[in-house]
């Protein structure tokens, strides 16, 4: 699968088998985020881990549409300094790690959480820091029908302005 193939095809996927993602390809996985560019050079994101099913299901009480995620076989959440969360680096290392874990065979979806202090006290993130959202991972399951939350994007004549807004 090819860099283009991986970004046309990845689609968010909620429904993973039980089977566990080994530490080989979670390395490849990690390593993607951990090449995303940081504004001005920071890298002050970091990423946590999740695999401990106890931790998992306190995350899914930190989102208001996360109930599902302790079905995951991994949990990454992207955490910053409070007064840093800069979400376009955020967004990069998401996505880095989801089109990487795509073009593996490994489904994905972006989940947010929106109650931080159960967030911090899941995983004893600092006061000071943030993880607003989380990056599930797993295989998917085979047949599985498409997710009714899957959408169709804007048209290309309607997204792209050239030169000018109209
Ligand atoms: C910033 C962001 C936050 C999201 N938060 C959640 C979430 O909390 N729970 C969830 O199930 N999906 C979440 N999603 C996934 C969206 O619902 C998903 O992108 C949408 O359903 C499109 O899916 P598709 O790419 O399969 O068409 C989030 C996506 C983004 C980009």
């Amino acid at each position: 699968m090819d860099a283009y193939e991986a970004v046309i095809t990845k689609r968010d996927v909620r429904h993973y088998t039980a089977e566990p993602i080994g530490d080989d390809l979670l390395n490849r996985i990690l390593q993607a985020g951990r090449m995303a560019g940081s504004a001005k050079n920071e890298e002050s994101n970091r990423l946590i881990v999740v695999r401990d099913q106890a931790v998992q299901d306190a995350l899914a009480a930190s989102g208001d549409y996360a109930s599902w995620i302790g079905t995951s076989a991994v949990v990454v959440g992207i955490a910053a300094p409070a007064e840093s969360v800069r979400m376009f680096d955020v967004g990069r290392m998401a996505q880095n790690m989801m089109i990487v874990a795509h073009s593996e065979g490994v489904a994905t979806c972006p989940v947010t959480l929106g109650h931080q202090a159960e967030a911090r006290a899941a995983v004893g993130l600092p006061d000071d820091w943030e993880m607003l959202m989380v990056i599930t991972f797993g295989w998917p399951i085979a047949d599985a029908p498409d997710s009714p939350l899957k959408r169709r994007r804007v048209p290309l004549d309607d997204l792209v302005r050239y030169d000018h807004w109209s």
